[in-house]
């Protein structure tokens, strides 16, 4: 087992190689990620669509996080466990966001927190890392803006939300966040953006000049069944083998040959001779 990853670790690998990310929403895919030798994984508010089922991400509370990033931190990865502050955990005061980014660490077992968000977000942000927890940015297309933005929109298209975006970007790399995620923005925004920042930028829809990427751990394994977005790359259809294997599976039940002698418990012949006597 090589060193764990840390969130300094990631930082220093501006300019190095690319920095690699997977969401992990349990402790399973947890260990398939980390065996597979990632560098982060990410327990993501989008945990909510993917796996409980809500339309957005609003729906998820400090309590569901922490409910997940504690599953996935027990199976002891090796890579940065970053863990999302949900919506409205981050927006109230400065003092409950520590509260609640400090939950995510003293329970979760966080390696640091991600949040939505540039300028605006600043007090927060330094604040949380005034209380030594790694902060990792999230900014462009930011899911807990859905209503805001009008729906999921590429982001960042006109002169000023390109220029807002850069401000953002710098005054967060400025403030110390290690790394910061760019989502659904054109691809040489994100290269400007990569270009100014001290800090390695990851991208989930924000083409390939960034210094890493991210991507959910169900779409790039084709886990289900629903339509993914242009910026994903599916790597299997897991969904289709695994209703193959229950389909199988069921057959075999209905027609008789499951369980097998081989799958089967077998008691005493002396034992069984005196039950039935
Ligand atoms: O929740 C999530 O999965 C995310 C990534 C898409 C960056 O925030
Ligand atoms: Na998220």
């Amino acid at each position: 087992m090589s060193e764990k990853i840390t969130a300094p670790a990631i930082l220093a690998r501006k300019n190095g190689q690319k920095l690699t990310m997977v969401t992990a929403y349990d402790a399973t895919s947890a260990q398939i990620a980390d065996s597979a030798a990632v560098d982060m994984l990410l327990v993501g508010d989008s945990l909510g669509m993917v796996v409980l089922g809500y339309e957005d991400t609003l729906a998820v509370t400090v309590d569901i996080m922490l409910h997940h990033a504690s599953a996935v931190t027990r199976t002891n990865p090796n890579a940065l466990v970053v863990v999302d502050m949900p919506w409205l955990s981050y927006h109230v005061s400065v003092e409950e966001s520590v509260r609640n980014a400090g939950r995510l660490v003293r329970e979760g077992k966080a390696g640091a927190v991600k949040l939505e968000g540039g300028r605006k977000r600043l007090p927060v942000v330094r604040a949380i890392l005034d209380a030594e927890i790694p902060v990792m940015a999230h900014l462009g297309l930011t899911p807990q803006s859905v209503h805001a933005m009008g729906g999921y929109k590429v982001q960042g298209k006109s002169i000023q939300a390109a220029r807002d975006l850069i401000a953002d970007a710098k005054a967060l790399a400025q403030a110390g966040v290690f790394a910061i995620v760019l989502e659904g923005i054109p691809d040489s925004l994100a290269q400007i953006v990569t270009q100014e920042v001290a800090v390695p930028t990851i991208g989930i829809g924000a083409g390939p000049h960034c210094d890493g990427q991210v991507l959910v751990f169900h779409d790039l394994l084709g886990l289900h069944k629903q339509p993914v977005a242009k910026f994903v790359r599916k790597y299997a259809n897991l969904a289709d083998t695994a209703t193959e294997a229950i389909q199988r599976y069921s057959a075999d039940v209905r027609e008789g040959s499951f369980p097998a002698e081989k799958e089967t418990y077998h008691m005493e012949k002396s034992v069984l001779e005196a039950l039935l006597k």
